[in-house]
């Protein structure tokens, strides 16, 4: 992100690491960021993945801030948990906070209960829309399997199906992203905040789903990712999405 020119992009979508790792000792994180260097947290994040164990901080989005044009909009997700965390190390790096979205969803992940098999009929066919959406222009890529998509837990065991691993998750995917957010929502966003002819900005774009969403609602979308497997999955995942919004 520091490579790209200021003042390049209309707006942000993005869905930046929650940093779901142990309560951080507050005081120390603000030592850090006044001090504008980065807060290291330990342990792993959301189903352990080092890359979610801390939200990014105001160095980072500062970075975020040059390259949006001025009195552009940037739409970020945050955790319940976290939020505070997220909107504190926005502010330090120059955004204001001018709204707060609620998505509300049901999934395996709260406490133990897994709301989507209580209606198990609409589940099945959710779940199918919820993997085409999530696979569709990965036709090349291999599928993972369940104890992969769960971080490394073994097949048929225990915490396979514990909330905290995402409850449920089965393997025959091909995308192997973790915390991948449904298009319908991410249309929406992107829609919300870009101007027409405007090009979004995702900073943690994933396996691609605001590039996706972007290039359907007929954008030129730009994304950075660090992990060159979900880097690969995101490019596969928007060139599908740009070829269905050109033959239609
Ligand atoms: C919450 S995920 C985004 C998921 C995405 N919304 C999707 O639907 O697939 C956050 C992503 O940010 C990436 N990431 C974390 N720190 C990064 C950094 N400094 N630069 C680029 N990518 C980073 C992680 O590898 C991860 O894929």
């Amino acid at each position: 992100m520091a490579s790209l020119p200021a003042n390049s992009f209309d707006s942000i979508v993005t869905d930046p690491p929650y940093g779901l790792s142990k309560q951080p000792n507050m005081r120390e994180v603000l030592k850090h960021w006044l001090n504008g260097d980065d807060y290291t947290a330990s342990g792993g994040g959301f189903m352990g993945k080092s890359w979610d164990s801390f939200v990014p901080g105001p160095k980072t989005w500062e970075q975020a801030f040059r390259v949006l044009k001025p009195g552009g909009y940037a739409v970020v997700f945050a955790g319940s948990r976290t939020v505070d965390l997220m909107a504190t190390s926005l502010r330090l790096a120059g955004f204001e906070v001018v709204d707060m979205l609620h998505w509300l969803y049901g999934s395996g992940f709260p406490k133990s209960m897994d709301i989507g098999k209580a209606i198990d009929a609409q589940d099945a066919v959710a779940e199918r829309r919820a993997r085409q959406d999530r696979d569709e222009g990965l036709e090349d890529f291999a599928l993972a399997t369940a104890g992969e998509m769960t971080g490394g837990r073994a097949e048929g065991s225990d915490g396979l199906n514990s909330p905290r691993s995402g409850a449920g998750r089965t393997g025959g995917a091909r995308n192997v992203h973790p915390t991948v957010k449904p298009t319908a929502v991410m249309r929406w966003l992107v829609r919300l905040v870009t101007p027409p002819g405007g090009i979004p900005f995702d900073p943690f774009c994933g396996s691609g789903s605001t590039l996706k969403a972007a290039a359907l609602e007929g954008f030129n979308a730009v994304g950075c990712e660090m992990d060159p497997q979900y880097a690969a999955i995101a490019r596969a995942r928007e060139e599908a999405a740009r070829c269905k919004k050109q033959s239609t």
